[in-house]
């Protein structure tokens, strides 16, 4: 689907103007990260890159095929040297996986060098956009409804330290692209 963004010119260029650091997105599976995280880097003309790519492309295989291989402590360890790395090569937009942040170094790094966002989005919308492909090894493990409450449960208290909260709901993505950019633009603006 083509998305025309709004024009948000005056927003980006203050935003692109202040941001001397990356913009990483975090948040639960299915809450769009990846996707705000692409029309975010076209709207504001910077690089984007997603934690989960980077580990499939330097290892040659998909997330489930690295959690079904080597195990999810391996694909952690990938995990937490692809952000770090990331982390330390300019300003872009980063969209991670949705466990990346509960490392502690990995936090510890994220709040002390980016800009976190925590893409926020309704249950039934994650149960619907992760229904739709079969590429989460941990939503496979059981009753995904049940298993991403228990993720909430616990991850919740540390997706919500980051800097900007961003509800990523199942209307128009457009809208959800704008309120990115006002939170950014207002946040810089105190920072
Ligand atoms: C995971 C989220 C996934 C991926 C892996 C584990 C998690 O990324 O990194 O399947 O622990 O929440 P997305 O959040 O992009 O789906």
């Amino acid at each position: 689907m083509n998305v025309v963004l709004n024009d948000n010119s005056l927003t980006t260029g203050r935003i692109r103007a202040r941001l001397d650091r990356p913009v990483v997105l975090i948040g639960l599976m299915g809450s769009g990260k990846t996707r705000l995280g692409r029309l975010l880097s076209d709207a504001l003309g910077l690089p984007f890159a997603d934690s989960d790519d980077e580990i499939e492309n330097a290892a040659g295989m998909s997330v489930a095929e690295i959690f079904e291989r080597f195990g999810e402590d391996y694909f952690r360890d990938g995990e937490r040297r692809v952000v770090r790395r990331l982390l330390e090569d300019g300003v872009k937009i980063i969209a991670t996986g949705g466990g990346a942040i509960m490392n502690a170094e990995t936090a510890a790094l994220v709040w002390e060098k980016a800009v976190s966002v925590w893409v926020r989005a309704d249950l039934s919308v994650m149960l619907e956009r992760t229904g739709r492909n079969d590429r989460r090894p941990l939503l496979r493990r059981g009753d995904p409804e049940a298993i991403l409450k228990d993720l909430m449960a616990k991850r919740y208290p540390v997706y919500e330290k980051a800097d900007i909260v961003v509800d990523s709901h199942s209307g128009a993505v457009e809208t959800i692209v704008d309120q990115a950019l006002e939170k950014l633009d207002e946040f810089l603006n105190h920072d």
